[in-house]
């Protein structure tokens, strides 16, 4: 059997009852047996500032900073504030940033997912987090896309999904999310493998000049 996946999960809402918590912690019974999912506590990392960054950081943000080093994969929950992304939810993102030369973001895949009573679904908080993963650098899983609208008519106070399309639709999502970590996993695992046409090709790379 393969090997489990580490998946850390960045829940954008700290409130007690939030929608897109739920959907989170359905998300792990709904996840393949080989993918554990394991939520980040952001809301115990003070806000950004560069002042604080010195050898001896909050433990706070170094503890978040570990957990997503050791972390196979990450995703991206959200519910959308404004359009944009919670406040709460980008702090955790500057704090993995930094230092600079030192991001732990950098090359990890990442998913994300938006929610929201309304009816956009949080597009908008979704298309913000990748507009920062561009930049991070993280391999974002594109298709399929998650923006759960209506949610409060989707998943009830125990966190059972009411629908059985949108049960359907997470399963998909999540196992959509496996086979893109293990696929980037195989292919850095190819990249690194030592090439043993690479010293008979070597001195042949000019022979065209
Ligand atoms: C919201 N909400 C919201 N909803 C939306 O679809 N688009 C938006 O831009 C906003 N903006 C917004 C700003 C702020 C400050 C708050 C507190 C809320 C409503 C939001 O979707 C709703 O409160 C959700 O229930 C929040 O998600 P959780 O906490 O249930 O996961």
């Amino acid at each position: 059997m393969d090997a489990q996946l580490r998946v850390i999960a960045l829940v954008g809402s700290l409130r007690r009852e939030s929608y897109t918590q739920r959907v989170v912690l359905a998300l792990k019974d709904l996840a393949p047996e080989t993918m554990a999912i394991e939520v980040a506590s952001i809301g115990s990392l003070s806000l950004y500032n560069e002042d604080d960054d010195t050898d001896a950081p909050p433990p706070p943000w170094q503890a978040f900073r570990n957990q997503v080093r050791r972390a196979d994969g990450v995703l991206f929950a959200t519910p959308e504030y404004n359009r944009s992304i919670p406040g709460a939810l980008k702090n955790a993102i500057d704090v993995g940033s930094r230092p600079a030369g030192a991001s732990v973001w950098s090359q990890k895949p990442a998913a994300v997912l938006s929610a929201s009573p309304g009816a956009l679904g949080g597009f908008g908080a979704n298309h913000h987090i990748r507009q920062c993963l561009t930049f991070l650098d993280m391999p974002v899983l594109q298709q399929p896309e998650a923006y759960l609208s209506r949610v409060a008519g989707l998943i009830d106070a125990d966190g059972r999904i009411t629908s059985s399309a949108t049960a359907d639709f997470l399963r998909g999502f999540v196992s959509a999310f496996e086979q893109w970590i293990r696929r980037l996993r195989h292919d850095t695992a190819i990249a690194k493998a030592p090439n043993p046409q690479a010293s008979i090709l070597a001195p042949n790379r000019f022979a065209h000049l």
